[in-house]
């Protein structure tokens, strides 16, 4: 039988990917590779919703893909490539925008979110549409679930409802995704704001973890990461939020579960525990920022990796959407 097949997307925002990141989706992403049909994509459409220089956008898009060759995605299995690439993606976007009711639309909370910090008026009309164009890259292909965040329920459903509409009005067209949401332990916070989620738009950068950071730099936002006045190591998420996200951090790093943690560093100061966390970080990050240094190195040979996988993907688009393009009364084209 076909393997399921796994649809995701990272949006290349960032000049490195950060620890939440890492564990959150791409770490996920390359064991899935194993068991799965897996599909990546750099979603630069989604980058453009919000103010975008040209230069950093396709800075970010090759660092973004080099890094998920660098984690650990084999080309061969899975394929990588950059939303802009396969025009189905705008395409489909489009034609779920026409089946998606202006309520329905205003209910995703990301978007409030977002555009709070624009100012609601000065936000772009793609932020708004932004969870559509996220279905489409879903349905295009197929997907049987999709590897996302908690956050990302929200836009799933909708996911969800428009591929359940499309097929009810037009006929069968789209699998329905199932929602593969990623380990909550895995859930990382800002090393200066442990109540928040490790993000780019966070605290400060003392607050983040890059994958492509140089371990000086690293092993120093580490040992400043905000803690609390006690001196005992315990997993305590609401009265010690630092503490906990450390143990969770060298934890998903390094196999040991918590309580083994826990008990390792009985009697023990928080520096020490600090100085083995940071170098579980550092000992995760080299090898993927000298790999992705490299690939970055031959721009040429990354942009080849990459236009594999955008006729790879097209394949299964072009199909998706010829049947899309019939179903909903477009002439074919000669
Ligand atoms: N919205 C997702 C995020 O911010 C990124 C994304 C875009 C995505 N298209 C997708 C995730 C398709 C999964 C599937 O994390």
């Amino acid at each position: 039988m076909a393997r399921p097949r796994v649809l995701s997307g990272i949006q290349p925002t960032a000049d490195s990917f950060h620890l939440g990141n890492y564990l959150g989706a791409v770490r996920q992403w390359v064991t899935l590779q194993e068991t799965h049909d897996a599909f990546y994509c750099v979603v630069d459409l989604h980058a453009i919703t919000v103010p975008t220089e040209p230069a950093a956008l396709r800075r970010r898009t090759r660092v973004a893909a080099a890094q998920l060759f660098a984690a650990g995605l084999d080309p061969e299995r899975s394929t990588v490539f950059v939303q802009s690439h396969v025009r189905e993606h705008a395409e489909l976007a489009w034609i779920l925008t026409c089946q998606t009711g202006m309520g329905e639309a205003a209910r995703m909370t990301q978007f409030k979110d977002k555009s709070a910090r624009y100012g609601e008026s000065a936000a772009s009309v793609g932020l708004f549409t932004y969870p559509i164009l996220q279905a489409a890259d879903i349905l295009l292909y197929q997907a049987d679930s999709v590897p996302v965040g908690a956050d990302q329920k929200q836009h799933l459903e909708l996911t969800r409802d428009l591929g359940q509409r499309f097929n009810h009005r037009f006929g069968d067209t789209f699998t329905i995704p199932e929602p593969y949401i990623l380990k909550e332990v895995e859930k990382i916070t800002d090393l200066q704001d442990p109540s928040a989620k490790m993000s780019k738009s966070s605290s400060s950068p003392a607050g983040i973890l890059d994958v492509l950071e140089q371990p000086g730099p690293l092993r120093k936002k580490i040992m400043r990461a905000v803690t609390d006045t006690e001196t005992e190591i315990r997993f305590d998420e609401e009265n010690k939020p630092g503490i906990s996200n450390l143990l969770r951090i060298q934890s998903a790093l390094t196999g040991t579960p918590i309580p083994d943690l826990v008990a390792r560093y009985a009697g023990q100061g928080y520096g020490t525990f600090k100085k083995e966390v940071a170098e579980a970080v550092v000992d995760a990050f080299a090898p993927i920022r000298e790999r992705t240094e490299k690939l970055l190195g031959d721009e040429a040979e990354l942009d080849r990796m990459l236009a594999v996988g955008a006729e790879r993907a097209r394949a299964v688009a072009g199909r998706t959407m010829a049947e899309v393009r019939d179903r909903v009364g477009f002439l074919p084209t000669s």
